[in-house]
C-alpha cells in the first residue's frame, strides 16, 4: 500500500534531496517522483543512483516534441532503468505512439508510460479561456485519456475529479496517478483541481502524487505516515500495482 504514495522531490539540488530522504525512516525504499527541477540540477546518473538505493522512480519529466525527439528521449530515459515516464497527451497520437516503440524496441519493459491530460494547476476558467479549449475539465481529460489508451500508454496523469471517468473507460488496468492531493486543511498552494488522499484513493486513484505536504512538513515522515494511513482507511486493499 506505501507504494501507491508517491513522494514528489521537488528540492533545487542533491544535497537537498539526499538530506530529505535520510530524514524518512532509515529503512524507508519510498517510491519518489524526480520532476524537472530536480532532474535538471542532478542529471541522469543521479536517477540511477537513486535506483541503487532501492527506490522505485518515476521520472516526470513530461515529454512534449516532434514524435522523432520524444522517441530519442524515450530511448535515453529506458537506459536509466526508472519505472514511470511522463509525456503530454497534447502532444498527440503520433507521438505517444513513437513513444511506446521506443520503450519496446529498448527492451525496458518494466519501464511504464504515463500522459499528462491537464496540469492540476488549470482550472476551468484557464482551460477555456487561457488555453482556448472549450469545454469541461473533465471531457478534456477524458477525451485526452481516451487517445491515451488508443495510442498504448500504460496510464495518465489526472485529478482525483475525474479517476471514476477514467477508470470506467481504460478499465482496471489503465492506471490513474493523482497529483493536486492535499489533507484537508492543508494550503492549496498553486494547485487548483485538488483532493484529501482518502478520497482520491476511495475513486480509484493508483499512485497518489505528493509533494509539499510531506516535503515541507515539520516532520515529514509523520506526514507521509498519516498519508499512507489515509489511502489504507480508504478501505483499498492495494493498488494492485508492483511499484
Ligand atoms: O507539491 P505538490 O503536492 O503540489 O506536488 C505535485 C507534484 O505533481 C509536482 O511535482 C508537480 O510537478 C506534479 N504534477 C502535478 N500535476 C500534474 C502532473 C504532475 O502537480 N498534472
Amino acid at each position: 500500500m506505501r507504494e501507491c504514495v508517491v513522494i514528489a522531490l521537488d528540492f533545487p539540488s542533491v544535497e537537498e534531496a539526499e538530506t530529505f530522504l535520510d530524514r524518512l525512516e532509515p529503512e524507508e525504499k519510498p517510491f519518489v517522483k524526480v520532476g524537472m527541477q530536480l532532474f535538471y540540477a542532478a542529471g541522469p546518473h543521479w536517477v540511477e543512483r537513486l535506483k541503487e538505493r532501492g527506490c522505485s522512480v518515476f521520472l516526470d519529466l513530461k515529454l512534449h516534441d516532434i514524435p522523432n525527439t520524444v522517441a530519442g528521449a524515450v530511448d535515453s530515459v529506458a537506459r536509466l532503468g526508472v519505472d514511470w515516464l511522463t509525456l503530454h497527451a497534447c502532444g498527440g497520437r503520433a507521438m505517444m505512439e513513437v513513444a511506446r516503440e521506443a520503450r519496446d524496441r529498448s527492451g525496458a519493459s518494466s519501464l511504464r508510460l504515463l500522459a499528462v491530460t491537464q496540469l492540476t494547476s488549470l482550472d476551468q476558467r484557464a482551460l477555456n479561456e487561457e488555453i482556448g479549449i472549450p469545454g469541461t475539465v473533465e471531457a478534456c481529460v477524458r477525451r485526452y485519456a481516451r487517445m491515451a489508451r488508443e495510442s498504448g500508454m500504460d496510464g495518465v496523469v489526472c485529478s482525483g475529479w475525474e479517476v471514476e471517468g477514467i477508470k470506467a473507460m481504460g478499465g482496471h488496468d489503465f492506471v490513474a496517478a493523482v497529483p493536486g492531493i492535499r489533507p484537508s486543511g492543508e494550503a492549496t498552494q498553486d494547485q487548483k483541481r485538488v483532493m484529501t488522499p482518502q478520497e482520491a484513493a476511495a475513486r480509484g486513484a493508483d499512485l497518489l502524487v505528493v509533494g509539499r505536504p510531506i516535503t515541507r512538513a515539520a516532520d515529514p515522515a509523520a506526514a507521509y505516515r498519516r498519508i499512507v494511513e489515509a489511502v489504507q482507511n480508504a478501505g483499498r486493499d492495494g493498488c494492485g500495482l508492483e511499484c
